[in-house]
């Protein structure tokens, strides 16, 4: 398994990832209409469209797509792994690329909003959680992360 830079072609099967954790497990926070809406906001033209904001890589194994997760405009973004392939540390391995090509980038501080499932993730990684943000149909913890603190 490698974390390579997303390529536009990798939009169809990391959007695929996304709906399936959304639709298999409970992230939290979401009604059903939240969950709808997160799958909107995640089509593979979205996911072209964000890439070009930030940085945003995937993991592969073999040619097989099996996470993705980025930044863009200071914040976190779009940190998925395919249900099957969780707790193997490949969240892991594509968030300490995505802050290794931030601090390349003389990011300082980054934002996350955080799905309620992930905050421990996002924890261990040396986020703070700052609040709850709350949306009617969804909601999120708030956590960031000063780079300069977690070299
Ligand atoms: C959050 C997510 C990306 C983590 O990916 P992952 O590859 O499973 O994470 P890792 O294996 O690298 O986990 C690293 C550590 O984070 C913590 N962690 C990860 N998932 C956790 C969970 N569900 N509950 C509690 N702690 C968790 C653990 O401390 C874990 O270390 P351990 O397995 O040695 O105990 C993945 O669970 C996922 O895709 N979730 C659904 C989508 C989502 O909510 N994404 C966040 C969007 S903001």
């Amino acid at each position: 398994m490698r974390i390579r830079r997303f390529r536009k072609g990798d939009a169809v099967a990391a959007s695929q990832i996304i709906s399936r954790c959304f639709l298999t497990m409970d992230v939290g926070g979401n009604s059903p209409e939240g969950v709808q809406l997160q799958l909107e906001h995640n089509t593979p033209q979205e996911l072209i469209a964000r890439a070009e904001t930030g940085a945003f890589f995937v993991a592969a194994d073999g040619g097989e797509v099996i996470g993705i997760g980025g930044y863009g405009e200071g914040m976190v973004r779009t940190v998925f792994v395919e249900p099957d392939h969780h707790r193997h540390g490949i969240g892991t391995r594509i968030m300490k690329r995505v802050l290794s090509e931030a601090r390349k980038n003389r990011e300082y501080h980054l934002e996350c909003w955080s799905t309620h499932v992930a905050e421990p993730f996002y924890a261990k990684l040396g986020f703070k959680r700052d609040d709850i943000v709350e949306f009617p149909t969804v909601s999120f913890v708030r956590m960031t992360l000063d780079l300069a603190e977690n070299a």
